[in-house]
C-alpha cells in the first residue's frame, strides 16, 4: 500500500519519487536526458558500479586550484586516487567502530535530555526535526570537531542551503553559505593553530601527508565535508525511522518486545527511505553503461534510493521489512568512497531509537500534519515532522 507520505518525483512529474524509480527501472535503467545530456542510473548493479569503479567514473569536481568558497569541491568526497587515499588516510582513526563506540556514552546523556524535552510536550505535537533529529547530529558532530554547538542553527541553515538543488538563487545561496562556512572554518582552524586541543580540527591542522601540512582550503573542505555529511544525512536517517515506522504502526510494539532487531530495524530504513538518494560522477572517458556509451566527462546520477529497491536485488523491495535479511543496501555508497560516518550514524540512530522505544510507545505523526519535504534530489528527508511522544 502507498504511504501517504511519500516524496513526489523530481522534476514536477504526476507521481511520486518510488513509482517513478520503478517505471524507470523497468522502461530506462540508464537514462540519457536528451536536453542536459546527464545520465542517470536507476538498477543495482549499475549504481554499484558507478559508485565504486573509480578507475571509469570520476568524483573530481573540477576545482583544481579551489579558492575557500570551492573548498568542498577539493574535499576526500570530491577526490579519486592517489589523492582521495591520504585525504582518507588522516580521517580514519577518529572514525572506526572502536573509536566511535566510545562516544556512546556522550551520545546516550544527549539523546537523554533532547528526549526530556520532547517529552515534556505532553499531548502537544512537537517537532521530531527540529527538537531531536537536527540537534543529535550537530551536537556530536560539533563536539568531535570541537566547535561550539550552540552555532547550530547556522549549521543547519549552511546544510540545507549547501544540498538544496532547487529555487531560484539556488547556487547562489550555496555560494553565499560556502562563503560563511569558509570564514567560520578559517577563524577556528587559525584558532587551533595557535592553541591545540584534544579535537578533530587540531589533529588535522596537525596532520602531515608525505611531510606537507594540509593548506587552509583543505582543512576547510574537510570541516565544511564533516558538517554538511554528517549531519543533514543522520538528522533524515532519524526522521525517516519515524516515517517508516509509522507506515506500518505495529513495527513500534514489535520493536519495544525485540529491541534486538532495533539493528536491523535501521538497515532497513537506510534501503527504504535512504537519506541519501543520489550520487553523483563525471565518466573517465568512453564507458559502456546499460545501451549506452558515455562521453568523456559525461555528468552520471547513480539512483541510490532506485537501487535500494531494486526487486532483482531485494524480494518484495518495496515493502517495509525490519527483520530483513540479508539487506546489502546502497544507502552510504559503496567501494573507496564507503561513508567515513557510517558507523557513527549507526551508534547514533541505534542509542536514539532505543532511548526512545524505552520511554514511548510511539511516536505518532499528527494525523493532519502537511509534510514538506527537503528540496533536493540528493536527500530524503522532511522539514518538520509534528508527532506526539505517547508515554510507555
Ligand atoms: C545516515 C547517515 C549517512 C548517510 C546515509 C551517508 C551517506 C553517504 C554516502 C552515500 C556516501 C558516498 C558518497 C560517494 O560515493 O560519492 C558518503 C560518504 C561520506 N560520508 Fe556519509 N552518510 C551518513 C552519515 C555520515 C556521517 C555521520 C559522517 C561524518 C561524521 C559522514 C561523512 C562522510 C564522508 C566524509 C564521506 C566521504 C567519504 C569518501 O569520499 O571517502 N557521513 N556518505
Amino acid at each position: 500500500m502507498m504511504s501517504r507520505h511519500v516524496k513526489p518525483a523530481p522534476g514536477g512529474l504526476e507521481t511520486d519519487q518510488f513509482s517513478w524509480f520503478a517505471r524507470m527501472r523497468h522502461e530506462a535503467p540508464v537514462y540519457v536526458d536528451p536536453r542536459s545530456g546527464v545520465v542517470s542510473v536507476f538498477g543495482y548493479d549499475d549504481t554499484q558500479r558507478v559508485l565504486s569503479d573509480y578507475a571509469s567514473f570520476s568524483s573530481e569536481r573540477g576545482a583544481h586550484n579551489p579558492t575557500e568558497e570551492q573548498a568542498l569541491s577539493a574535499s576526500l568526497i570530491s577526490s579519486d586516487p592517489p589523492r582521495h587515499r591520504q585525504l582518507r588516510n588522516l580521517v580514519t582513526q577518529a572514525f572506526t567502530p572502536r573509536a566511535v563506540a566510545q562516544m556512546e556514552p556522550r551520545i546516550a546523556a544527549i539523546v537523554a535530555e533532547l528526549l526530556d524535552q520532547l517529552c515534556a510536550h505532553g499531548q502537544t505535537p512537537a517537532d521530531f526535526i527540529e527538537e531531536f533529529a537536527v540537534p543529535l547530529p550537530v551536537t556530536v558532530i560539533a563536539e568531535l570537531l570541537g566547535v561550539p554547538a550552540e552555532r547550530r542553527v547556522e549549521f543547519r541553515r549552511w546544510s540545507d542551503t549547501v544540498v538544496s538543488t532547487g529555487g531560484a538563487g539556488g547556487w547562489q545561496s550555496a555560494a553565499t553559505a560556502q562563503r560563511e562556512m569558509a570564514s567560520f572554518f578559517g577563524q577556528m582552524i587559525a584558532q587551533r593553530r595557535a592553541e591545540p586541543r584534544d579535537d578533530l580540527i587540531s589533529q588535522l591542522v596537525a596532520a602531515e601527508i608525505d611531510g606537507q601540512r594540509l593548506t587552509s582550503v583543505e582543512l576547510i573542505g574537510f570541516c565544511i565535508l564533516l558538517l554538511v555529511a554528517g549531519n543533514e544525512t543522520t538528522t533524515n536517517l532519524l526522521g525517516n525511522a519515524v516515517l517508516s515506522f509509522e507506515e506500518q504502526p505495529e513495527t513500534w510494539e514489535r520493536l519495544r518486545a525485540e529491541p534486538n532487531l532495533i539493528p536491523s530495524a535501521i538497515e532497513e530504513v537506510l534501503r527504504y527511505l535512504s537519506p541519501v538518494q543520489s550520487m553523483y560522477r563525471s565518466a573517465r572517458g568512453e564507458q559502456r553503461l546499460g545501451d549506452i556509451t558515455t562521453h568523456p566527462g559525461q555528468f552520471i546520477v547513480a539512483w541510490i534510493g532506485s537501487a535500494n529497491r531494486d526487486e532483482a536485488r531485494f524480494s518484495d523491495a518495496e515493502r517495509f521489512d525490519i527483520a530483513r535479511s540479508p539487506n546489502r543496501h546502497l544507502a552510504f555508497g559503496q567501494g573507496i568512497h564507503f561513508c567515513l560516518g557510517a558507523p557513527l550514524a549507526r551508534l547514533e540512530a541505534r542509542v536514539a531509537l532505543e532511548a526512545l522505544l524505552q520511554r514511548a510507545r510511539r511516536a505518532q505523526v499528527a494525523p493532519d500534519a502537511r509534510l514538506e519535504w527537503v528540496d533536493s534530489t540528493i536527500v530524503y528527508g522532511v522539514k518538520h515532522l509534528p508527532v506526539t511522544i505517547m508515554p510507555a
